[in-house]
């Protein structure tokens, strides 16, 4: 695989320094919460942010409920279509909890802000979103970022959960895939 990579972005080391920084700044968000006994959904959304999720729900100094779901953003498109389909549904009901949807990427935003939208209409208690990478593009929607960990430039990247074809997810490391791979 690492022929394949052109350079590495976000090393291993720099990756569980910024999720011990953001399980750190979680952990203090809902720690009044837990501590009036109220309860914190872990959502992991399936497949990108598998990795990141692992890692960052042992950073959270917290008792929380890891959850599962899986939507479908781009299809076989390269873009967006602003529509999300949801392929997998979580298993947990969510109503008076605190939910954290964890994502791998925040690219138009779309997803994301389809999936926020849909679960506040199942009466959770609140809403937020953890992104491992935020790509910075222009009339991104508003969300209730609770943390970002990297920016994430124009260009692909692969690695940490992160895939191209469904390859390249287990590399420890985010890097640059050399452009000859996917063009
Ligand atoms: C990626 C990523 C987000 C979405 C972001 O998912 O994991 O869910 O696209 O794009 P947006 O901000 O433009 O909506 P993908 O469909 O590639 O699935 P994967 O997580 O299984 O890799």
């Amino acid at each position: 695989m690492i022929e394949d990579i052109e350079e590495v972005l976000y090393s291993q080391e720099a990756l569980a320094q910024r999720v011990s920084e953001l399980g750190a700044a979680i952990t203090d968000h809902y720690k009044q919460a837990v501590d009036d006994g109220e309860e914190v959904v872990a959502v992991c959304v399936l497949r990108g942010a598998t990795i990141f999720a692992a890692d960052l729900v042992r950073a959270i100094d917290l008792p929380v409920v890891m959850d599962f779901m899986a939507v479908s953003s781009y299809g076989s498109a390269a873009k967006s279509s602003g529509e999300i389909a949801i392929q997998k549904d979580l298993v947990e009901s969510i109503e008076g909890k605190h939910v954290l949807i964890i994502e791998d990427i925040i690219d138009t935003g779309l997803t994301l802000a389809h999936l926020v939208a849909l679960l506040e209409t199942r009466n959770p208690a609140s809403v937020h979103v953890v992104a491992l990478m935020r790509k910075d593009l222009p009339g991104q929607p508003e969300l209730p970022l609770l943390g970002e960990g990297f920016p994430c430039p124009d260009a692909f990247v692969v690695g940490y959960g992160l895939d191209y074809a469904e390859h390249y997810r287990n590399l420890p490391y985010i890097g640059v895939l050399k452009p000859e791979i996917y063009s």
